[in-house]
């Protein structure tokens, strides 16, 4: 059986369409049970209702704390058909959750950071890269925690930079491998490879006999390094 998730986003949802792309070339075994935004006129929900994806919009300002936000996402993702073993993936969205979402999916839950944490937290991770003058940036995607853009690393990607390049062409760069370490961040999590240990998570070996994907494909000008490697078909 797919595993069943359900993607957060906030605003473009390229993230959100690299997942159901993913799942569409048989490459992902996973089912977008649900698509949740925080923002009513997100991108994201029209790529979810271009392919038949079920959404909901909850407005966190709609909300009296936090908690009660948390309590009614939980509540949606639930009614989705996301088990307490599905998974939760936050695409860009741009909301911390509270413990009461993360008591509901222990252990299920991921984000992906467009920087190389733990440099760079918060909602400005690439431009904060590039305003720093950084050689390396990348993303990361991580299990989520109380605390911002920090639990568990899964998998990072890293890019080169050119001096003075710029947040945006920087942030351009490093989404294209977002694109790619998150569906095979899920893909993991579907064949139940990832164990955690403390801020360690180690990937079993694949049972399929896979190659690892070279990375001649990604252009990304010169080189980039993923680590984990992608596998077949990321
Ligand atoms: C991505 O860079 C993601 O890492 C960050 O916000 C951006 C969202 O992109 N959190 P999209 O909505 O998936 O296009």
């Amino acid at each position: 059986m797919p595993m069943p998730i359900a993607v957060l986003v906030s605003g473009g949802g390229s993230n959100l369409q690299a997942i159901i792309d993913r799942i569409e070339a048989g490459m992902l075994d996973a089912e977008i049970k649900v698509v949740v935004s925080n923002k009513a006129d997100a991108l994201g929900l029209t790529r979810a209702k271009n392919h038949h994806i079920p959404t909901r919009v909850l407005l966190h300002t709609e909300f009296d704390s936090r908690e009660s936000f948390d309590e009614a996402m939980v509540q949606a993702i639930r009614e989705s058909g996301v088990t307490p073993q599905g998974v939760v993936a936050m695409a860009g969205f741009m909301r911390m959750v509270t413990p009461v979402f993360l008591n509901a999916f222990k252990g299920r839950v991921v984000n992906i950071h467009p920087a190389l944490l733990p440099s760079f937290p918060g909602v400005r991770g690439q431009s904060d890269a590039a305003d720093y003058g950084v050689k390396i940036a990348g993303c990361t995607v991580h299990f989520v925690d109380e605390k911002m853009d920090h639990g568990a690393v899964i998998i990072q990607a890293a890019v080169p930079c050119q001096p003075g390049e710029g947040g945006d062409r920087l942030g351009s760069r490093i989404l294209q491998l977002e694109h790619r370490v998150l569906p095979q961040a899920l893909q993991w999590l579907a064949e139940d490879r990832l164990t955690v240990d403390g801020r360690f998570v180690h990937l079993k070996p694949s049972t399929r006999n896979l190659a690892i994907q070279p990375m001649a494909d990604v252009d990304v000008e010169t080189q980039a390094l993923v680590w984990p490697p992608l596998e077949e078909g990321f």
